[in-house]
């Protein structure tokens, strides 16, 4: 199994909620403390069906990953905001289709860190590394990912949930035109994000303001839903693989509906795009 030399002793706190743990807590995991479960009241008070939602992105980011690693041929991916492992992992769906794929996943909570690890390190194929993506100079150069990947050849760089914990004073998009202008060409980029669909819907517009309220009010103090124009700009220099933009039931579902959609599943927008 391969080994983090870097890996700092976990701290915890359990005094303010951590995305990670909420998210987790969504997705009816048991990796997070009382004031995770603040937050998740709090969502599931203005969005009874947030769950949903929750397991809607996971499907989403499968459906993603086995496309990227199977027709588009990727072979490498960098994995920002991991997240705690949970059902399907991307190493699991990319390395299902294609057994020489490599993933490295980035998260800088110490939860992830310490539940994650053993878990998403699973073969020498998939690596972990504790850091914080909002310095991509250090991440792009750090030994877990140049010696996992070959940054010199196209490979896919996931910004999935995570610039919406960026609050805007953290700069997202100079954090992710950095990503991106580092992407060799024929390399993808997979972003899902929080949505503040003000210019095309006011119901659910309104929601998205309430939502960002409690979460950015919260402990956990981040959450911010974005217009579509700010969410395309993450993806400048890139271009938009069909359908586009969307909504995350909207990017090639595997067939019909069943269930209608909750309101938390219509302030998400995703995409992936390519770089030239
Ligand atoms: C909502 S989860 C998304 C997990 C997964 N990408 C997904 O879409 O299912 C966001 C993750 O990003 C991580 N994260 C947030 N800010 C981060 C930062 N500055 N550096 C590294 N990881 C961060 C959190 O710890 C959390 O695990």
């Amino acid at each position: 199994m391969p080994t983090n030399e870097q890996a700092p002793v976990p701290v915890i706190d359990t005094s303010v909620a951590s995305v990670a743990r909420v998210y987790d807590a969504l997705l009816g995991g048991k990796d997070n403390y009382e004031v995770d479960r603040v937050v998740y009241r709090s969502v599931l008070e203005a969005s009874p069906e947030a769950p949903r939602t929750a397991t809607a992105i996971r499907q989403w980011l499968v459906r993603v990953v086995r496309w990227l690693a199977g027709p588009a041929g990727m072979d490498q991916f960098l994995d920002l905001g991991s997240g705690l492992p949970t059902v399907e992992n991307t190493h699991e769906v990319a390395q299902r289709v294609n057994p020489d794929a490599r993933v490295v996943y980035v998260d800088n909570d110490p939860v992830v860190s310490a539940h994650g690890r053993a878990l998403l390190e699973e073969n020498d194929r998939t690596h972990f590394v504790e850091m914080d993506l909002t310095e991509p100079e250090r991440v792009l150069a750090h030994p877990a990912v140049t010696e996992n990947l070959d940054l010199e050849r196209p490979f896919v760089l996931m910004q999935c949930n995570t610039l919406h914990h960026l609050m805007d004073d953290e700069n997202p998009y100079q954090i992710m035109k950095t990503y991106v202008d580092a992407l060799p060409s024929g390399s993808y980029a997979a972003l899902c994000h929080f949505w503040d669909p003000a210019e095309e819907n006011a119901e659910f517009s309104a929601f998205a303001r309430d939502m960002e309220q409690r979460l950015t009010g919260s402990t956990m103090g981040s959450g911010r839903f974005r217009t579509r124009q700010e969410i395309r700009s993450y993806l400048d220099g890139l271009e938009l693989v069909e359908p586009g933009l969307v909504m995350l039931h909207e990017w090639w579902p595997e067939g019909p509906r069943l269930e209608p959609l909750t309101n938390m599943d219509q302030v998400f927008l995703s995409g992936v795009a390519q770089k030239p």
